[in-house]
């Protein structure tokens, strides 16, 4: 039997290292959703739309030709045959993503194409029908409220800073975290009217993760999928 799982989270969570070892242990499909979306506003820039214009941005998303492909050994974001995986994580992408993301003709346009990657997992695929983990920030109760199991993967924010600053800048400093507060509360308030992380949907069990390592939130979260 298929097994979908749906995992929502904040920035620094985890969430991305958490699901993608979750599929690949599961030899399931991974699907991040935020790089679709990171995706939708690398290609509105490549093709000279305006973010500021809601309708030339949605017409363009509609259009987008992108390939999320779906390995969580080596999940790849492919758009108008360019691989974009490293370049959509850019820190001019991340500062302009929420714009594109709260638009609402564009969250209706990518939620389907998540829909779609998710029922191709039940019946074949990457997985050969055994299923997929997609996460994001409106998974567990806009795209999949459906999901066989539904996560909501947290951390306090000094846990979530510090990984970020971490894992941008190399290190903990005070300046590293300064600069990484700015950018990861802006999003978060920003990401507020799309977001499930604030509080968890019912059915949906939350893991904290702020005082755990990687292997213990695994554990965790492979306890609850497993259950
Ligand atoms: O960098 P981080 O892992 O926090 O973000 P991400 O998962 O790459 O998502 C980038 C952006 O996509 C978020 O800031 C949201 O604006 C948007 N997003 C969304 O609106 N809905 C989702 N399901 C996933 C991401």
């Amino acid at each position: 039997r298929p097994v979908v799982v749906a995992i929502d989270g904040p920035s620094g969570s985890g969430k991305s290292t958490i699901a993608r070892r979750v599929a690949a242990k599961l030899g399931l499909a991974y699907l991040d959703t935020g790089a679709m979306y990171r995706a939708a506003t690398w290609w509105c820039e490549h093709r000279g739309v305006d973010l500021d214009d809601d309708d030339a941005v949605a017409d363009a998303v509609r259009a987008m030709p992108l390939i999320m492909v779906t390995d969580p050994l080596f999940p790849q974001v492919v758009c108008d045959d360019q691989d974009i995986t490293e370049t959509i994580r850019s820190a001019a992408i991340t500062a302009v993503v929420s714009a594109v993301a709260t638009n609402l003709e564009v969250r209706g346009e990518l939620k389907q194409r998540q829909r779609a990657e998710i029922d191709a997992e039940r019946t074949g695929g990457r997985s050969d029908g055994r299923g997929i983990v997609a996460e994001g920030r409106d998974i567990t109760t806009v795209v999949a409220p459906d999901a066989d199991v539904r996560i909501l993967l947290t951390a306090d924010e000094d846990a979530r800073l510090a990984r970020r600053a971490r894992e941008r800048h190399g290190s903990v400093d005070a300046a590293h975290l300064a600069a990484t507060r700015d950018e990861v509360l802006r999003r978060d308030r920003d990401d507020s009217t799309v977001s499930a992380f604030l509080t968890a949907a019912d059915g949906v069990t939350t893991v904290d993760s702020s005082r755990l390592e990687v292997e213990e939130t695994l554990d965790l979260v492979l306890g609850v999928v497993e259950d």
